[in-house]
């Protein structure tokens, strides 16, 4: 069995990534959820899909980004129950609608899209089969978040050299810097969300960097309309295009890149 793991699995684009991903011969889709009835509806939902056919395999998996307890023990779970993992699709993620800024936003913000993904990468890594893959849901407003940083915050994440300990400190000076109230002086932008991102586009650099025998990668699924983008303007299967891409798609051994509508876009 080829086992995918997606987190925040339940709705949205992750969920989506899921129920296509069922129709696939011997795949076996673990679907992430942090709240177990609506990971079972979710799981409900797909089995009534024409997707899901008589040989067709999917779990549901508790994992919530925010409890690093949950993290280890969804892990342990896949481990002891179904071995080996050959894709990590980290989907889950959080945002704030609208305007507000705050240094508990962004806390929180960091916490769950860019600690709680590294956690789980950490721990789901030595369980990845050599040739697997991770997919990473980053943003484009990573990008843009990354422009609007002074030249010197830049170059320290752009630096060959770049390890998860810098990126670490890195983003907790941003905390910092915003809890302080002089983040724009020291060169940061007005986005916990876009640096959030920032912080999941370097670590996939990072990863893929330190994991030559693994394909790691992020991508922007574009605006698409879910309940994180109201004013999102693809659909959701439209959304999953390019993280299904790098899930099981050619990638002619590509690894370490920021990918949008099917194409790698090298910004770092
Ligand atoms: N939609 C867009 O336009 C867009 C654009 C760029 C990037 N993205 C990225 O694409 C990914 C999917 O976004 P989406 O639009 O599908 O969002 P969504 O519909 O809001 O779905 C987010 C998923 O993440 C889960 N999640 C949130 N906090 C979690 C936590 N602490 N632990 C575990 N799961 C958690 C949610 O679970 P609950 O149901 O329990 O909240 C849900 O399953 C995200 O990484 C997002 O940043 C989206």
């Amino acid at each position: 069995m080829f086992n995918v793991v997606v987190t925040g699995g339940n709705k949205g684009i992750g969920y989506e990534i899921c129920r296509q991903l069922v129709g696939r011969s011997s795949t076996h889709v673990v679907l992430c959820s942090r709240d177990r009835p609506r990971g079972e509806n979710a799981i409900e939902q797909i089995k009534k899909s024409e997707q899901f056919g008589s040989k067709s395999k999917i779990s549901l998996l508790l994992l919530d980004l925010d409890d690093s307890k949950s993290i280890e023990d969804a892990a342990k779970t896949v481990e002891s129950q179904f071995g080996l993992v050959d894709i990590l699709v980290n989907n889950g993620a959080r945002a704030v609608w609208g305007t507000d800024f705050n240094a508990d936003i962004v806390r929180t913000t960091l916490n769950t899209n860019f600690f709680g993904l590294k956690l789980t990468s950490e721990k789901f890594l030595p369980l990845i089969r050599p040739g697997g893959r991770i997919v990473n849901l980053s943003s484009m407003v990573s990008q843009f978040s990354f422009r609007q940083m002074s030249e010197s915050i830049r170059s320290k994440f752009l630096a060959d050299d770049l390890t998860m300990d810098g990126l670490v400190s890195s983003l907790e000076e941003y905390c910092l810097r915003v809890e302080k109230g002089d983040w724009k002086e020291k060169g940061w932008p007005t986005n916990g969300y876009g640096i959030s991102k920032v912080g999941v586009s370097m670590l996939t650099r990072i990863y893929a960097r330190d994991n030559p025998d693994l394909l790691i990668n992020c991508c922007c699924p574009g605006s698409v309309k879910t309940a994180m983008n109201r004013k999102g303007t693809k659909t959701v299967a439209e959304g999953a295009a390019t993280p299904l891409h790098l899930a099981i798609g050619d990638l002619q051994g590509i690894s370490g890149k920021f990918w949008s509508n099917l194409l790698v876009e090298d910004w770092f």
